[in-house]
């Protein structure tokens, strides 16, 4: 079965707020989308990298992928309005009947290969899974600006990608989210669990597979790139 890596690129990185979407803001000389791309390209077990970018940048991605000789890199193409219509144009670009996909944000440089290592293993026994950290800050449920409620810490953690599914799995999820008037769902993990299609497994992650969201996460990136040339 091939190992298939999807890289969600196509985000304008509001909340960031540079002036173009933050997976084309370099770090130390190249790019957040290169540094992303590299986890895949560089990682033995993985086949093919599809490359969801945002229709305005489709050029700089494709010179980006064509400066570098990336050679697992087997289409660009273009990504829809939200993370999840990104997704599933990433996903229907896939030319086999199954295969192990892994979905990944192109605003997280820094997963490890041990992560996309342990994320395609726990595809021999589960259909869906995430990458998740522990939560270090107690998390509390809120409304109108009031805690409603202060559940247990440890009963928590936070999301990170890879997202790891088996083809079908994902492909019918987004293929049933077609027929219904959907609530606001931020990952596909989060479509598998709306219809409950099946149990999802925890990939422990670290602290250093960031996402970068607003401007100060580029200083912690920066700090995480010195520790890891250190190391
Ligand atoms: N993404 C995507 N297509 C979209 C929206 C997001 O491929 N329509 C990707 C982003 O490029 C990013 C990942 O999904 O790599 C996670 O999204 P997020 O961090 O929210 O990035 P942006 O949507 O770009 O940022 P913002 O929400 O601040 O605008
Ligand atoms: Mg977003």
């Amino acid at each position: 079965m091939k190992n298939i890596a999807i890289i969600l690129a196509s985000g304008k990185g509001e909340r960031a707020g540079f002036n173009l979407p933050k997976q084309f803001v370099k770090i130390f000389g190249k790019t957040i989308l290169e540094y992303s791309i590299e986890i895949f390209e560089n990682h033995e077990l993985i086949d093919e990298i599809i490359i969801v970018s945002n229709g305005e940048y489709i050029d700089l991605t494709n010179e980006i992928v064509h400066k570098n000789g990336y050679k697992k890199v087997k289409s660009v193409i273009s990504g829809g309005l939200t993370r999840k219509d990104s997704s599933f144009m990433g996903i229907s670009e896939i030319e086999y009947d199954d295969a192990k996909v892994l979905i990944h944000d192109a605003a997280r440089p820094f997963a490890s290969a041990k992560t996309v290592t342990d994320c395609l293993n726990i595809l021999d026994t589960y259909d869906a899974a995430t990458v998740a950290i522990n939560s270090s800050d107690t998390l509390v449920e809120v409304a109108k600006n009031e805690i409603v409620k202060i559940p247990e810490r440890k009963s928590f953690m936070r999301v990170q990608t890879p997202q790891a599914f088996k083809l079908k799995t994902i492909l019918k999820a987004h293929i049933m989210t077609l027929a219904e008037k959907m609530p606001d769902i931020t990952d596909d993990c989060g479509l598998i669990k709306y219809f409950d299609l099946c149990k999802i497994a925890i990939v422990k992650g670290d602290e250093t597979n960031i996402k970068i969201t607003y401007p100060i996460d580029i200083e912690i990136a920066e700090k995480i790139l010195q520790n890891k040339k250190c190391s």
